[in-house]
């Protein structure tokens, strides 16, 4: 079902309780911002105009929710209205006035700083706020400690009165425990006018929002509110500990998708994975990892302790040892990887490739079966199949002004600390020796060795 809808998104505020440089809005959690995930949650209910209202750093949030909506929806040009003075919830939707002249039908208003509200669940709000022709409906939940929060006041039949904000309530209707998650749905007809009405005589001198709400069941107008049973989702973000509990949540709800999709965790509570990570089943996450950005994990892998996955794509039967870091890398099926081990820079392992303790790859290619297993360094080097890397061998790849390449040939065995002096070539089958150092290409099936040492003088 899609009911058509204009959205609304507040994020003009400057977030003072995060005492941040930063604009709340543009704090992160989960692998994206606040407003970022209020913005996915906005495209996923197909709006037909959506605008954003931008005040504190106005250029840097208009500029990331522009670009984050076209990476959405490039069809729908977004509007941006600016809130030069912050003078409250209210004052904010006022803003859009102009640009929402003449509109009809619904709007929806998100704040840019619930990012937990999920598109099913506004679709219900957006559901019965048509059904039952309301003027306006708000999204309920009860929370224990509600400390912050509007609280949803309703009279002695049960139905709504009014909201109230924490800092004009006093004791009693603190102890409500019902809140406002402050999302609402308005009838775009005559909220404009309802909104003008609206006073700033409360304890923070601003135009609440909520308000509206009153002043329009005042005028006979039905109000409705959806109790949402899910308190977790209405969670907004005004301080540090917040943004964490908020992280903690994405954390959990990510985990436990992938859970249901049949992903073993051995410590869901401390496994970081952002929105966006994709892991396939039966893949075993142990303990103190991370997956990050648009990281894609195969079927029946082993992700260990302590590792971190960056924009990474992993086949089947993949195993990432204990503290490896993987940064836009690719790793085949049966490939493997550390411990200890560092790949960035688009390094590729093909099918059964491994490498090993202390093993840096940078914008390299192992092909298939290929090995380097202790302590070395491979850069801006391509290595064909079943090559074997000696422990200690290090791509010299860098002679100070320029990068350069090494390519090393099928079934190439490279002695332990060799030097490979780039740009420069192994041939198909060749061997170098201990402590090579390679400053000219080695035909296929040659042998090269270093100076060995000799004896200069007894120490005695
Ligand atoms: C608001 C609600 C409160 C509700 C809570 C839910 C009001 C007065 N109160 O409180 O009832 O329980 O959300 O999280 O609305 N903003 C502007 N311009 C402004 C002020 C705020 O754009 O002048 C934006 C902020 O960037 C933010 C959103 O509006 O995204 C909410 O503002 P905030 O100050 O966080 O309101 P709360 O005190 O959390
Ligand atoms: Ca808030």
């Amino acid at each position: 079902m899609s009911i058509p809808v204009t959205i609304a998104i507040l994020a003009a505020g400057e977030g003072a309780r995060l005492k941040s440089r930063r604009p709340k809005v543009l704090h992160e959690v989960a692998g994206d911002s606040l407003l970022g995930h209020v913005i996915r949650t906005a495209a996923a209910l197909a709006p037909r105009q959506v605008v954003a209202i931008v005040g504190h750093e106005a250029d840097a949030v208009r500029e990331a929710f522009v670009a984050r909506w076209a990476t959405l929806n490039p069809r729908l040009q977004p509007l941006v209205v600016a809130q030069a003075e912050r003078r409250g919830t209210a004052h904010a939707l006022r803003m859009t006035e102009a640009v929402l002249q003449g509109a009809t039908g619904t709007l929806l208003t998100l704040s840019g700083d619930a990012p937990l509200l999920r598109a099913e669940t506004l679709r219900r709000l957006l559901a019965t706020h048509v059904e039952t022709g309301a003027a306006a409906t708000a999204l309920s939940a009860t929370m224990a400690t509600p400390t912050g929060y509007g609280r949803i006041l309703r009279g002695a039949d049960g139905g709504f009165d009014r909201i109230v904000e924490e800092r004009d309530a006093t004791p009693a209707e603190k102890a409500v425990t019902e809140i406002n998650a402050g999302v609402y749905a308005f009838q775009l007809e005559g909220l404009f006018e309802v909104l003008a009405r609206i006073s700033n005589d409360n304890a923070q001198g601003e135009y609440y929002l909520p308000d509206a709400l009153a002043l329009l069941r005042a005028a006979g107008r039905p109000v409705q509110i959806v109790h949402h049973p899910d308190a977790e989702e209405a969670r907004g973000v005004n301080t540090r500990a917040e943004l964490a509990a908020v992280a903690e949540a994405f954390r959990r709800r990510k985990v436990a998708e992938l859970m249901a999709a049949g992903v073993t965790f051995l410590d869901p509570a401390t496994a970081y994975v952002e929105a966006d990570a994709r892991i396939g089943m039966d893949t075993v996450v142990y303990p103190n990892v991370h997956i990050e950005g648009q990281t894609i994990i195969g079927e029946n892998c082993r992700i260990h302790t302590g590792a971190r996955l960056v924009n990474a794509r992993l086949g089947d039967d993949v195993t990432v040892r204990d503290y490896s870091l993987v940064f836009d890398s690719r790793l085949d099926d049966r490939t493997s990887v550390g411990p200890f081990a560092h790949l960035r820079l688009n390094a590729h392992l093909h099918e059964a490739a491994a490498v090993g303790n202390f093993v840096e790859v940078k914008q390299s290619s192992l092909g298939a079966g290929a090995k380097a297993m202790h302590l070395s360094y491979l850069g801006d080097a391509a290595l064909g199949e079943r090559v074997n890397i000696g422990a200690g061998t290090i791509t010299c790849n860098y002679d100070g002004k320029q990068k350069h390449r090494t390519i090393i040939e099928d079934g190439a065995k490279i002695g332990s600390d060799t030097m490979l002096v780039a740009p420069v070539r192994v041939g198909e089958g060749a061997m170098t020796g201990a402590g090579a150092v390679v400053t000219e290409d080695v035909p296929p099936n040659a042998l090269v060795a270093g100076v060995p040492a000799k004896v200069k003088k007894t120490l005695t």
